[in-house]
């Protein structure tokens, strides 16, 4: 059973072809950080015009990469949400034509549903696992019961990991994207040099907040060296202190949320780590700790299949394949879609508001005025 898999929900345009057997075929991803990085952070329809731009040539790229003929499909996967619409849509329409062709079955994947059994593609992991969801637009603690079935233990009351780690770079110059420039600034920083807040921490349940630590980085960013060595010193000490600060939480939280899962299943989970910001040594380092003090097994995907990519896309539509949960060729793209419906809602969480920099010049206010788009 070969599937191809088609993301663009942010700012990768992605296609990958895999195979039931978890051999992954072909994996091309084309970010597109060149054309948002003069403004700072991703544009919602910058990013949409370039995944139309790009998509055909790497879904055939990707086929050809593959040696395999559409013909050769048992189906086609399309993240169908939740992300930044226009990209959502061009990527569902690809898909859609394509099977529409070719006749073969269409899958519409939950983005975070690709991220939640990458683990499966990666590792073989068995159901059901803990998973750390860390990336740019969630950050979530979750029981992955089965395909289709999650159980939310926490999530965000505000930023996600990753926004917060890309708002950090921001507010320190170190450019986009935030997350790898931040941990690389850390590397030779001293991280008792500032004291931040450990936001939730000993707090019970297992939910999330970043803003306020965000808040005491800039207000600690507000009083070094404007430039010179004294700066960059600084401003390596200040991600060392942000990046300690977060993970402490993070540990805090999991361990929570491991007590959860041991009270509801009776046993000590696999702790699955997934997302961008998984990409993070030093947060892999402190997830390893805890799970050899829990007695938990850790799985944390490679790196490719940790950020945005179409692997996972393929691979969530094998799982639904194999079990039959097809879509139709009137999927409505979505915007929003949580993994776990019945969750309460907590804070403005899983709103993930897409916001321009705050720029100077008329023309980026223009740009602001039309291209703020909430999903
Ligand atoms: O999963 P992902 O590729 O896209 C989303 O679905 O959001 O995650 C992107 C996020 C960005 O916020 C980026 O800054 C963060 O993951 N990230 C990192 C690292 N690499 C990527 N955060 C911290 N440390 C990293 N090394
Ligand atoms: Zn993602």
């Amino acid at each position: 059973m070969i599937v191809l898999g088609i993301e663009t929900s942010c700012d990768e345009t992605a296609a990958a072809v895999v195979s039931a057997d978890r051999h992954i075929r072909a994996d091309l991803v084309l970010s597109q950080e060149d054309e948002h990085r003069p403004f700072g952070g991703v544009v919602p329809e910058v990013a949409a015009r370039a995944h139309l731009l790009h998509l055909d040539g790497l879904v055939a790229r990707a086929m050809q990469a593959a040696g395999v003929a559409f013909a050769d499909l048992a189906g086609v996967a399309a993240t169908g949400g939740p992300g930044l619409i226009g990209g959502v849509i061009v990527g569902v329409m690809t898909g859609k034509a394509i099977a529409a062709v070719h006749g073969l079955p269409f899958l519409a994947i939950n983005h975070l549903e690709g991220h939640a059994l990458s683990a499966r593609l990666s590792d073989g992991v068995a159901f059901p696992y803990l998973l750390l969801l860390v990336s740019g637009g969630h950050c979530q603690l979750l029981v992955v019961e089965g395909v289709a079935r999650y159980r939310r233990l926490g999530t965000t009351m505000d930023d996600a990991l990753g926004e917060a780690f890309d708002k950090v770079a921001k507010m320190l110059g170190l450019g986009y994207p935030g997350g790898p420039a931040v941990e690389r600034a850390a590397l030779c920083g001293d991280p008792r040099r500032f004291a931040l807040p450990r936001p939730m921490l000993g707090r019970p349940g297992c939910h999330f907040s970043f803003s306020g630590l965000k808040t005491a980085v800039r207000q600690a960013a507000e009083g070094i060296p404007p430039e010179g060595e004294a700066r960059a010193g600084a401003v390596a000490d200040l991600c060392a202190s942000f990046q300690a600060a977060a993970a402490e939480s993070l540990i805090d939280r999991t361990r929570h949320a491991l007590t959860a899962f041991r009270s509801l299943y009776q046993e000590t989970p696999t702790v699955v780590v997934a997302g961008g910001v998984a990409a993070n040594g030093y947060l892999r380092e402190r997830l390893t700790a805890l799970a050899k003090a829990e007695h938990a097994r850790l799985v944390a995907p490679p790196l490719s299949l940790c950020t945005d990519n179409a692997a996972m896309i393929a691979w969530a539509g094998i799982e639904r394949l194999q079990l039959g949960l097809t879509d139709g060729l009137d999927f409505a793209p979505r915007p929003r879609w949580p993994l776990d419906p019945g969750a309460p809602p907590v804070g403005y969480a899983g709103s993930r508001l897409k916001l321009l920099p705050v720029g100077h010049s008329s023309a980026s206010r223009l740009l602001r005025s039309f291209l703020f788009i909430p999903i």
